[in-house]
């Protein structure tokens, strides 16, 4: 599973977002260590504070499937109207980014924001998370 592959997951699972109150859609594919992919898309609700982020739809995806082994994650979002070429860089929220550090490495998770397969950024979770909180403080 290279990076563009991934990427291309997000951007196919982005198209599966429910996002009619924001019309910003996000996709979000998630790989596990022997390349198994998990997927997710933003999923909103009438009661706005009930949506729920495609980033965290992906992890919820492969914990309730029994994996936590996630190395990295690629992340495509932009509004409604933008498909394959987006003009942002969906870097994940803060709920996100500390739902990604409960099951990872910070310092080696990666995390990939793409307008294209060929236009991204790459950051490891540890820089978009600095000094965070983890389940080792509770040790
Ligand atoms: N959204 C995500 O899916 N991931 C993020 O990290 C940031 C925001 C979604 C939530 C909502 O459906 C829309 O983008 C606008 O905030």
């Amino acid at each position: 599973m290279d990076d563009k592959e991934l990427i291309r997951l997000a951007m196919d699972a982005r198209s599966r977002s429910y996002s009619p109150y924001s019309e910003y859609r996000v996709g979000a594919a998630l790989v596990c260590s022997d390349g198994t992919v998990f997927t997710g898309a933003n999923i909103e609700n009438a009661s706005y504070p009930a949506t729920v982020c495609a980033e965290r739809v992906a992890v919820g995806n492969a914990i309730s499937s029994g994996r936590s082994d996630i190395k990295a994650i690629a992340i495509a979002g932009g509004k409604s109207s933008e498909t394959s070429a987006l003009s942002d860089y969906a870097t994940p929220c803060g709920i996100c980014r500390q739902v990604l550090r409960e099951f990872t490495d910070p310092r080696v998770f990666r995390v990939l924001v793409a307008r294209s397969v060929d236009d991204y950024k790459e950051f490891t979770l540890d820089e978009l998370l600095p000094e965070s909180f983890g389940p080792d403080h509770l040790n």
